[in-house]
């Protein structure tokens, strides 16, 4: 099976090489994880290293702050967006009931998932992506009546970015110290990779942690591995780092 290079320093080395094509794994993790700067990274490093367009469909966090928040990385998504290589989709406003200024985005009639795949086909035509990373599907959440819708959408949604042929990551957020890996319980069942990220503050140490619970059609490293959020990204680390003095 071909890999797609994440470019995140260090997981590649850890996965066999990187995610496997035109698949979909699942970033599950509490606030504050890096979920959101782990997917632009994955979306970024895909557009300026390896010369895929990508999309970020962003349910939670609004566009124009997502963009200034990444600048702080160096991550210039306006430039990326000029070139037809990153676009963004909000669906963060929609669901209040908003209009959005982002060119795709869905319309401020509610939250509907249909209408925001129908968008995501869209840009990809568009741009020809190779790379998705949706959001947060836990802010789906309000708009399902239960597990079995809660599966049947993500279900249709892994099924669109395979016919799509896109790699993706979807986020997840879980509580701190929780047994599953999505709210709903189902979806690392129905996506082929599942990585949790992990977050313990500890007195003047902070402690992060990356973990890959299942990567289908993969030999993966199965430690919990340390983490790091810097100016530069997010850094996965060789677990014998721990013991290295610092
Ligand atoms: N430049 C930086 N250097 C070090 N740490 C940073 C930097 N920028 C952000 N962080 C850390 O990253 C965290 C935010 O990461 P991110 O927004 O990706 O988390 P998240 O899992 O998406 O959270 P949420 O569930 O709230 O959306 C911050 O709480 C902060 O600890
Ligand atoms: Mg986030």
């Amino acid at each position: 099976m071909k890999r797609v290079k994440t470019g995140i320093k260090g997981l590649d080395e850890i996965t066999d090489g990187g995610f496997p094509e035109k698949r979909t794994v699942l970033l599950s993790g509490a606030c504050g994880t890096g979920k959101t700067i782990f997917s632009m990274q994955y979306i970024f490093q895909g557009a300026t290293k390896y010369s895929e367009p990508g999309i970020f469909v962003t349910l939670d966090e609004r566009p124009d702050l997502i963009k200034e928040d990444m600048l702080r990385f160096g991550w210039d998504l306006q430039k990326l967006k000029e070139q037809d290589m990153v676009h963004m989709v909000d669906a963060s406003l929609a669901k209040i009931g908003i209009p959005s200024e982002e060119e795709f985005s869905m319309p401020a009639t509610g939250f509907d998932l249909d209408k925001l795949l129908l968008e995501i086909l869209r840009v990809s035509k568009r741009i020809g992506a190779k790379r998705v990373a949706i959001d947060s599907l836990s802010s789906l959440g309000m708009n399902f009546e239960n597990e079995f819708e809660a599966r049947k959408a993500i279900l249709k949604i892994s099924y669109l970015l395979m016919r799509i042929g896109v790699t993706s990551i979807i986020t997840s957020e879980i509580g701190h110290g929780s047994k599953r890996f999505g709210k709903y319980g189902v979806e690392e069942y129905v996506v082929d990779g599942v990585i949790v990220l992990n977050y313990m503050g500890l007195g003047a140490q902070s402690n992060r942690t990356l973990h890959i619970r299942k990567m289908r059609a993969t030999k993966h490293s199965e430690q919990v591995h340390p983490m790091e959020i810097t100016d530069s990204g997010i850094t996965v680390k060789k677990v014998e780092s721990l013991y290295e003095k610092t």
